[in-house]
């Protein structure tokens, strides 16, 4: 029998044999209206959460952990692809045939327009959700046109990872804040025994939506846009030309390495953590990851470098989106409710250094002792700069790919690229 929901919500904090200390939620009673605009949310029953490869191994106890509380709707792992743009293509394919083989889907933070506006997710009730102890920026990713289409599940910002023992070996006092200074430290390492053939920096540079990341904060971090306040494209401008100069400049003369080109989130981290790296950019995710391998105590995390002085991440995260296509909404909600809470956001940020979207997590001063790394990443989230939120974000971020990757390998001036990509982000706006 289908049940209308229109409940309101308990939860309680329970440990795990992972030791992940979770939100056992439950529904009690009606109480509570939805908000207008949303729809309805009815039936209850088995669920699915479609989301990108699990890297750090956290997930699934806390998905057994709704099961056990949930054993009439159990939610079943849906495991996509590691890359962001594989895992939109799926996502889209199963949406274009009206499929309901995904309930809820982990959605990146930049497609919620594209989302939204093609009425592939459903509009939310935001009165479920404890928005108002999110980090502002991270709820504004779950909105489309003044709507709540998604819920903030983890963010993310970019830091720049680096080796601390090698620093100090070099003489060097702390973390570089420009791209100089970089190069500088890596120059000094590198005539120490231990530095001999060691690779400077890397981010993600594989023709993929890291590339677009990599890329945007390159441009913003010299002072750059690319697109304004107003969302017109400005890309074709000095100041992002500096930027883009930072990385394709750096394949030239080695600071990148060759291999580099290659490389997606995982691969700069496995090359971080056997030791071949200098400087990384990354997720938090990796702190925890590096904590356990070989480079674990000789490494910490600073704010990104930029041109002039600290540079500005991307906005990165995942939002929980309910497909339109999906039965079960009443317990998809509850789950969202469950998976986004403050208590499982915080085992992901115990187990796993996820970015919480809650605000008070990054100031706890136990977690803060815990994880040093913390205030570096408030303010990599709080000051990130959004990938453009339009509907179109699939054209669009496959011309910043093209046209940076084109750059980065040498095919095109770095100055045609951006003349390039001005035009086809115009283009693909509809501007
Ligand atoms: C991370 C970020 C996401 C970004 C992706 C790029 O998963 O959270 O926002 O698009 O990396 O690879």
């Amino acid at each position: 029998m289908k049940t209308r929901i229109t409940r309101t919500f308990q939860c309680s904090a329970v440990l795990t044999a992972a030791g992940l200390v979770l939100a056992a939620c439950g529904s009690s009673g009606d109480s509570g209206r939805e908000q207008a605009g949303a729809g309805s949310f009815e039936g209850r029953g088995p669920i699915t959460y479609a989301a990108g490869k699990d890297t750090t191994g956290t997930l699934q106890p806390v998905l057994d952990r709704w099961n056990e509380l949930h054993p009439e709707e159990k939610v079943t792992l849906v495991q996509l692809p590691t890359d962001a743009d594989a895992q939109r293509q799926q996502m889209i394919q199963n949406a274009e045939t009206k499929s309901d083989a995904y309930t809820v889907l982990s959605l990146d933070v930049v497609w919620t327009s594209e989302f939204a506006a093609h009425q592939w997710i459903d509009r939310l009730p935001e009165q479920h959700f404890p928005l108002g102890k999110m980090l502002k920026p991270v709820v504004e990713t779950a909105k489309y046109r003044g709507g709540l289409y998604a819920v903030p599940a983890s963010s993310d910002g970019g830091m720049l990872y680096y080796r601390t023992d090698l620093l100090k070996k070099a003489g060097i006092a702390g973390p570089p804040k420009t791209w100089a200074q970089m190069k500088d430290a890596c120059a000094e390492v590198r005539k120490l025994p231990e530095g001999k053939g060691m690779s400077c920096y890397a981010g993600q540079f594989q023709k993929y939506e890291g590339l677009t990341v990599n890329f945007a904060e390159a441009v913003n971090s010299a002072g750059g846009v690319v697109t304004d306040a107003d969302g017109t494209p400005d890309v074709d401008t000095p100041a992002a030309r500096k930027g883009l100069d930072f990385l394709a400049g750096s394949f030239k003369d080695g600071t990148i390495a060759r291999e580099g080109i290659t490389y997606q989130e995982e691969d700069s981290r496995q090359a971080f953590q056997s030791g071949k790296l200098l400087f990384l950019r990354n997720w938090p995710y990796v702190y925890s990851l590096a904590q356990k391998s070989k480079v674990a105590g000789k490494f910490a995390v600073a704010p990104l470098p930029g041109l002039n002085g600290p540079g500005a991440s991307s906005l990165g995260g995942h939002n929980l989106a309910l497909s339109s296509f999906a039965k079960n909404k009443a317990t998809a909600l509850d789950f969202m409710k469950f998976f986004s809470s403050e208590q499982t956001t915080r085992a992901f940020l115990e187990d796993a250094s996820l970015a919480p979207p809650y605000a008070g997590l990054y100031d706890e001063p136990a977690l803060v002792k815990q994880y040093p790394y913390l205030p570096v990443l408030k303010e990599s989230v709080l000051r990130a700069v959004p990938r453009p939120r339009v509907v179109q974000y699939g054209d669009v971020t496959s011309a910043m790919q093209q046209e940076a990757y084109a750059a980065l390998n040498g095919t095109k001036s770095t100055e045609q690229a951006l003349t390039d990509l001005q035009k086809a982000l115009k283009n693909a706006m509809g501007q």
